[in-house]
């Protein structure tokens, strides 16, 4: 199987009806009240789970896994990426970058940026004003500052920045896009993420989001699993010497929502026109989503 089918590239938009009233038209249009899921955010109203299981538990669980995990990897993640995904990583992240509507005049929040990826490859193709490029772990942001002084943005200024993606510091309306590679699925409290990302957006931004995901053909899905349970243990332990951390990564696939629900997701914190597109028959996804324009009231 190719990297990328045709059949890849069919595009599911799972709710084009805005659910927004329109302006009133008594007057001007009111000012986006207070989102619900950004209030909620704020004082910690989220389920969380462990991100391995898909099970209710505390958010440290998962959070000081994937610290140990991800600042004892740093320096070998990106080895690990292109030999166990076979190079299909690379077209993934060409397939983000194009789907992330920025230009010269666009600052940029790639959340969970980890080593710089995404981060650098959108600095080369799209050419954005700014990018703040964050992650939970500084040693991954290590590697990604030391292929920036390296010239890896082609001259688009970049920030580095220990963020958790839960908890941003960045004020409401922010950034014309924000971008998230394979980081939610490491985030205990998903929704409160997904709704800082909402609420650090501006108006009329897009959230592009990838991530590993199901494949819709049970056969092709069967194989997959084969390859998670045994492959990506083997490969990763044998590039960084943490198989645990491989087996954790299997399992954390494993128990992530599929693309209708993770979709769904994004719905429930404001964003509107959520469509995906499969990557590789379903092995990997990406999700785009829009936050209203400003002037229309936001879902509750
Ligand atoms: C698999 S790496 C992906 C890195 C990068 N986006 C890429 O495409 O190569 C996942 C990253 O998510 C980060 N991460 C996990 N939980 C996070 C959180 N709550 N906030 C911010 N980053 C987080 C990890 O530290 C790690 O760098």
């Amino acid at each position: 199987m190719t990297a990328q089918s045709a059949s890849d590239y069919i595009e599911i938009i799972t709710d084009a009806t805005p659910k927004t009233p329109a302006p009133s038209s008594d007057g001007p249009a009111e000012a986006p009240a207070p989102h619900a899921a950004g209030a909620a955010a704020a004082t910690g109203n989220f389920e969380s789970v462990d991100t391995a299981t898909g099970k209710a538990a505390p958010a440290e669980v998962s959070s000081e896994r994937v610290k140990g995990i991800f600042s004892d990897i740093a320096t070998k993640y990106e080895r690990f990426n292109a030999v166990s995904s076979f190079g299909a990583y690379k077209i993934w992240r060409e397939n983000l970058v194009r789907a992330v509507p920025v230009d010269g005049t666009s600052d940029v929040l790639d959340v969970a940026g980890g080593t710089g990826d995404v981060t650098f490859a959108l600095a080369r193709a799209k050419h954005p004003r700014h990018i703040q490029c964050t992650d939970l772990v500084d040693e991954m942001l290590d590697v990604a500052r030391e292929h920036y002084a390296a010239g890896a943005s082609c001259g688009v200024p970049v920030d580095f920045q220990v963020v958790d993606a839960q908890n941003m510091p960045f004020p409401d309306n922010s950034f014309d896009a924000v971008t998230c590679a394979y980081g939610i699925r490491n985030m205990p409290e998903r929704k409160r993420a997904i709704a800082e990302m909402y609420r650090v957006l501006k108006p009329g931004g897009t959230l592009a989001c990838l991530d590993f995901s199901t494949p819709p053909l049970p056969a092709w899905n069967a194989l997959y699993h084969v390859y998670l349970n045994h492959m990506i243990p083997f490969w990763g332990g044998a590039i960084t010497g943490n198989r645990d951390g491989f087996v954790y990564l299997s399992k954390s696939i494993k128990a992530f929502p599929d693309q209708k629900s993770l979709a769904h997701l994004f719905e429930e914190v404001g964003f509107e026109n959520v469509t995906w597109k499969n990557q590789t028959g379903g092995i990997a996804c990406i999700h785009v989503a829009h936050k209203p324009a400003a002037g229309l009231a936001q879902k509750d």
